[in-house]
């Protein structure tokens, strides 16, 4: 791989759960040597003990600024005050379901915010070495049971959620062909891991599992997705931003597919395995409930990722048995922080710890 050309790295949205798992990985895993600005709004989504750690070991290295990607003002200070030299942009609106119920903060954070952060980079080109731009297979629309989205797929995206990030990847585009931003985009399929906000169907379902509660499978429970290791998501951006080549994309996935009652019965068997039983001796099994499908649901998902083998030497590193037990084991071990995503008192927390 090569070395970076960069040394002063802007990081979108790192208090989310791929943004942290990313910069753990690479301030840990890594020999970028230079500095992480992480500019995070704090959201419901995010939370700032997924960072403790890595802000306490590496005071020189790792900075956090709370402020909102679409605040122009904000983000142009930050560029200048840290000489930002490149940018990773993770920072979105990113589960379907409340895109549904309510698209307005998804146009904003997504598409405009997107665009005032193309708008700063360019205008201080040619400091700004890469833009990288992380997004979705969602923007490829649903597969029928065979073939696989490329690089090359028309986008028909059908959630506010893809239309979204479809915007924002045009934006992205256009500015590397009008202005030469040396940009790179990433198409990714669903990640799972720890530290992702327990709404997404995976941590959804260990964490009721574990609870007793309901596991709610929409529709006949046989949409596929396409399931990738968030680490192997991360060495995957990371690659890109050192060797990809200027105004490309990547598709990054996991050759993984499955269907959502595979997914939920493996995870019922390793909570059953792994935690203290039911009262009765119950199967976590018997908890799955049928419910309402989502609207505009997309059937099935599933990247073909051979260009980022090919090109970049890429490939994942977990197989789906050990990362989801390793998952599952991660929020057993982790209440304190399941406890902060979850409760009431948080944004009052975050009001406490880092400005209203
Ligand atoms: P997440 O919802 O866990 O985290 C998003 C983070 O962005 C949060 O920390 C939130 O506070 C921050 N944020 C939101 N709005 C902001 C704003 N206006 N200004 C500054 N910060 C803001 O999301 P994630 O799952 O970590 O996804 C990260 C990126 O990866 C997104 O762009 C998403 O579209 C993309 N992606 C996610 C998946 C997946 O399976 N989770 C798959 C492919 C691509
Ligand atoms: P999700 O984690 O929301 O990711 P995405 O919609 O971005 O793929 O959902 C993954 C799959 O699981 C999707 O087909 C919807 C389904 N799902 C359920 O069946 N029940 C749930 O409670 C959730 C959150 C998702």
């Amino acid at each position: 791989m090569k070395t970076p050309a960069f040394q002063h790295l802007l990081v979108t949205g790192g208090c989310g759960f791929i943004g942290a798992n990313f910069i753990r990985h690479l301030l840990d895993e890594t020999d970028f040597a230079g500095r992480v600005i992480n500019v995070d709004k704090l959201t419901y989504a995010a939370n700032p003990l997924s960072l403790a750690a890595v802000a306490e070991k590496f005071p020189e290295r790792y900075v956090f600024v709370r402020a909102d990607i679409a605040d122009r003002a904000a983000l142009a200070r930050v560029f200048d005050d840290y000489a930002v030299d490149a940018v990773c942009h993770f920072a979105a609106e990113s589960h379907v379901d409340r895109s549904i119920v309510r698209p307005d903060d998804f146009i904003q954070t997504n598409i405009l915010g997107t665009y005032t952060l193309l708008q700063l980079a360019r205008e201080r080109l040619p400091r700004i070495k890469r833009f990288h731009h992380v997004s979705t297979d969602e923007v490829f629309g649903s597969l029928g049971a065979t073939g696989f989205f490329t690089e090359t797929t028309p986008y028909s995206p059908n959630s506010p959620y893809s239309a979204s990030k479809a915007a924002s990847d045009h934006l992205v585009r256009a500015f590397h062909e009008t202005y030469r931003l040396p940009v790179t985009v990433s198409n990714c399929s669903n990640n799972y891991g720890p530290l992702q906000f327990p709404e997404k169907l995976i941590p959804l379902m260990i964490l009721n599992a574990l609870e007793g509660q309901p596991l709610p499978v929409y529709g006949d429970g046989r949409n596929v997705r396409d399931w990738l290791f968030v680490t192997d998501h991360c060495t995957a951006v990371w690659r890109i931003l050192c060797d990809g080549a200027d105004g490309a994309t990547y598709n990054v996935g996991g050759r993984n597919e499955m269907e959502n009652l595979a997914v939920v019965n493996a995870i019922c068997a390793l909570v059953d395995e792994l935690a203290a039983p039911l009262p009765g001796g119950k199967s976590r099994r018997d908890l799955i409930t049928f419910v309402k499908d989502r609207p505009g649901h997309d059937r099935r998902y599933a990247i073909d990722c051979a260009k980022i083998e090919r090109e970049l030497g890429w490939r994942p590193a977990k197989s789906f048995a050990t990362g989801l037990r390793r998952t599952v084991q991660w929020y057993l071990d982790n209440a304190a922080w399941v406890r902060q995503v979850r409760s009431g008192d948080y944004q009052r927390w975050i009001a406490a710890h880092y400005g209203a």
